[in-house]
């Protein structure tokens, strides 16, 4: 596992021992507009869109679907590339809950899944039939080149026993938003259905 994960687990299993001390972090209504508002006035918005949308040019998408809330504490207090660092001072913890409430309150668009640099394979996996071999179909057609056909690896690591360490959504997360050589296809490839069918399918490989 490349360092970034190792950052990202560390950060979630820190996260994870500070919630069991302090009350949880209620996501309402006025952190969902008290978050639009920094988002606005930190300057998110001008790199990665007003809904957090992304754009090619200046910012990956945000929204649908955030990271997990400490994980992106986490990445704006030691940013990679050309994304700037927010040190406390300037975005407290508490702002980025805010900011997060607000990024996980943006609705999916399905339009956006049939634009974008990867849309030849869109029409075929949004076409996929709704039944239960759709987790198989979607990892044959996207994943098994670097997993492998039975996930037991290749380019990309074995997937098998993965949803042990990371859970399910972990996986969801992943695919959402990878690290290091995992290319990202979601929402270009893969629908938010896909994505949980998939991570459905890997949690079934022996
Ligand atoms: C000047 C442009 C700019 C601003 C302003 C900016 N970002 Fe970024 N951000 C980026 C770029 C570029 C990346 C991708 C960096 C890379 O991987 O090379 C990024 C990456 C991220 C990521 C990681 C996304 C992922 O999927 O890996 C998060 C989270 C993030 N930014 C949150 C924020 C938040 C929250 C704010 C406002 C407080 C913000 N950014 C402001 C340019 C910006
Ligand atoms: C082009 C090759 C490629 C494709 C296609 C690909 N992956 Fe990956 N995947 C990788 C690589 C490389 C890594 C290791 C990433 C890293 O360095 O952190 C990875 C890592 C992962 C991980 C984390 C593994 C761990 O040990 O924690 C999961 C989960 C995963 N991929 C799932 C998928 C799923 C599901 C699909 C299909 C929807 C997919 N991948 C498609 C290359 C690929």
């Amino acid at each position: 596992m490349k360092p970034i994960s190792m950052i990202a687990l560390a950060a979630s299993a820190l996260a994870c021992l500070i919630d069991m001390t302090s009350p949880p972090a209620m996501a309402g209504q006025l952190d969902v507009e008290a978050g639009q508002a920094l988002y606005m006035k930190k300057g998110c918005y001008e790199c990665h869109g007003p809904v957090g949308q992304g754009s090619i040019m200046s910012g990956p998408a945000l929204a649908p679907s955030p990271l997990p809330v400490e994980v992106m504490t986490a990445y704006v207090r030691s940013p990679k590339g050309q994304m700037p660092l927010y040190s406390s001072k300037i975005l407290s913890d508490r702002d980025l809950v805010q900011i997060h409430a607000y990024l996980a309150a943006i609705p999916a668009s399905p339009e956006a899944n049939r634009i974008g640099l990867l849309s030849e394979g869109a029409a075929t996996s949004s076409s996929l039939k709704e039944d239960d071999g759709r987790g198989q179909q979607v990892y044959v057609a996207r994943c098994a080149s670097c997993h492998g056909a039975s996930g037991g690896g290749g380019v990309g690591p074995s997937l098998v026993g993965v949803t042990q360490r990371r859970g399910v959504s972990g996986v969801e997360s992943f695919v959402r938003n990878p690290s290091g050589a995992m290319p990202r296809l979601f929402p270009q490839v893969l629908t938010e259905s896909d994505v949980q069918a998939v991570a459905q399918y890997v949690a079934g490989l022996r």
